[in-house]
């Protein structure tokens, strides 16, 4: 984890938290690679989830919603951890997490336990008091169920359908731990999948195994060797208070086998409550049978940071004492390409290595995939191979003085370091190719 949390910062991956204040604990800023990886994650977790299915739709609501909201779905009441503190050195510590004497200092003396309340309080409008006081979501999925009937009504979806929403939610962890895997503001990307109410107990599994399998495809579509994410079913005492059934995929971090992701069967849980504090009807009604009922609900739910964090843990490699390398996706590295010329002092050569650099930058290689390429003239060829590998680049394209003959180039793949020459007019081809290949 060091040498990660490292490469990160050196690279512009990821950057400890205001920093040149001292830092404050346990919270990171996504530098200029870092937001490249992250929009990319966003983008294609969008188009995997929700653009390319006929039975999906997405919103993006407010981080603030009317306290209400959190009072009906429970949170207020339920989204607690028990807090101890030791009693010889003052750390506050989650007793669900506590294995024994105090991680700290040794000791074993605690307080009694109290439920602390994870959500973060602030006032809306000048006086602050209790009618002011709202909270930041610690979840993004309420926002879509108060939404549920507007989103009906301007779409006309039939179930079963979804709602997806990517966004930020904001958890007063009580141990926030382990570079971005526990964190006080993440992101998540959800989607609250509505079926039919479940005649049987079991009618509802079908669409929980669906979203099992998808959720699967994704792990591998992000590069992230499957073999390496145990399903563990999380008992009902450990489980959240609205949940009947969940599953939490956990991925061997280098610190454990921890979660990664999440799916939860929610019933009809949120949608009842929100009719029951609002009077508002927020059933489902039939077209063909005429019935009003609410939707029950699987819920798939998957955090940005712990995407990046496996991400990173699976693609690192420093296992060449040459060089370190990130062997990601070549359609998730922050640059798919980067252009040199051999020397930087030859301006014949740095001319033409950028013409070759506008004409990749933004060339389209999917419908809704740019290429996105870095020109470099740092230093020696050597040390800019070095740098590329280490943010993942997977093709250095270089223009040499043959180039000015007879405009090929050189092509050398990050993962085997193997070498060719191509025309430039083949360039954009091959790099969509190799691309959507990989
Ligand atoms: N709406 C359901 C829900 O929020 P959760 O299991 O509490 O369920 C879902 O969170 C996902 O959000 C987790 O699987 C994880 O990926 C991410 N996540 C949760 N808490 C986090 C934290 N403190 N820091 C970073 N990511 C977190």
């Amino acid at each position: 984890m060091e040498k990660i949390v490292a490469l990160c910062k050196r690279r512009g991956l990821v950057y400890p938290g205001s920093e040149i204040y001292g830092g404050l604990a346990n919270s990171w800023d996504f530098g200029p690679l870092g937001v490249e990886l992250k929009n990319k994650i966003k983008q294609l977790w969008w188009r995997f989830f929700v653009s390319s299915q006929d039975d999906m739709v997405g919103i993006d609501g407010g981080i603030i919603l009317n306290s209400r909201v959190w009072h009906a779905s429970g949170h207020i009441k339920n989204f607690t951890d028990p807090l101890v503190e030791c009693k010889n050195c003052h750390n506050r510590f989650r007793l669900d997490q506590l294995t024994g004497n105090c991680p700290n200092c040794g000791k074993n003396d605690f307080t009694q336990p109290k439920m602390f309340n994870l959500m973060f309080k602030t006032f809306i409008g000048p006086i602050e008091n209790e009618t002011s006081q709202v909270y930041l979501r610690p979840e993004t999925a309420q926002a879509i169920f108060i939404n549920f009937k507007n989103v009906l009504n301007s779409t006309g979806k039939k179930l079963p359908f979804g709602i997806a929403q990517i966004g930020k939610a904001f958890r007063n962890e009580i141990t926030p731990s382990n570079f971005i895997f526990r964190t006080r503001e993440f992101e998540q990307m959800e989607i609250e999948y509505f079926i039919e109410e479940p005649e049987k107990d079991d009618d509802w599994l079908s669409y929980f195994t669906y979203w099992e399998n998808k959720i699967k495809k994704w792990i591998e579509f992000l590069g992230i060797n499957i073999s390496k994410i145990t399903l563990y079913e999380v008992p009902e005492k450990e489980r959240a208070h609205y949940s009947k059934k969940t599953i939490d995929f956990l991925y061997q971090f280098p610190f454990g086998n921890e979660e990664l992701y999440g799916l939860a069967y929610r019933t009809n849980f949120d949608l009842k409550n929100h009719e029951q504090f609002t009077k508002e009807n927020l059933k489902y009604r039939d077209p063909f049978t005429n019935k009003e009922f609410w939707p029950h609900v699987i819920e798939p739910s998957m955090g940005i940071e712990r995407t990046i964090l496996a991400i990173l843990c699976e693609a690192f490699d420093d296992s060449n004492k040459e060089r370190i390398v990130l062997h990601l996706k070549p359609y998730l590295a922050p640059y798919q390409a980067a252009v040199f010329p051999l020397l930087a002092n030859k301006p014949e050569l740095v001319n033409k290595a950028k013409d070759v650099y506008k004409i990749l930058k933004n060339s389209t290689i999917t419908t809704d995939n740019f290429l996105n390429v870095c020109f470099d003239d740092r230093g020696n060829i050597g040390k800019r191979y070095y740098s590329q590998d280490e943010i993942g680049t997977p093709y250095c394209i270089t223009i040499d003085f043959q180039t000015l003959q007879d405009n090929t180039v050189t092509i050398r793949d990050r993962d085997t370091t193997s070498q060719i020459r191509i025309k430039i007019a083949d360039l954009k081809n091959y790099l969509s190719e190799k691309i959507a290949k990989n």
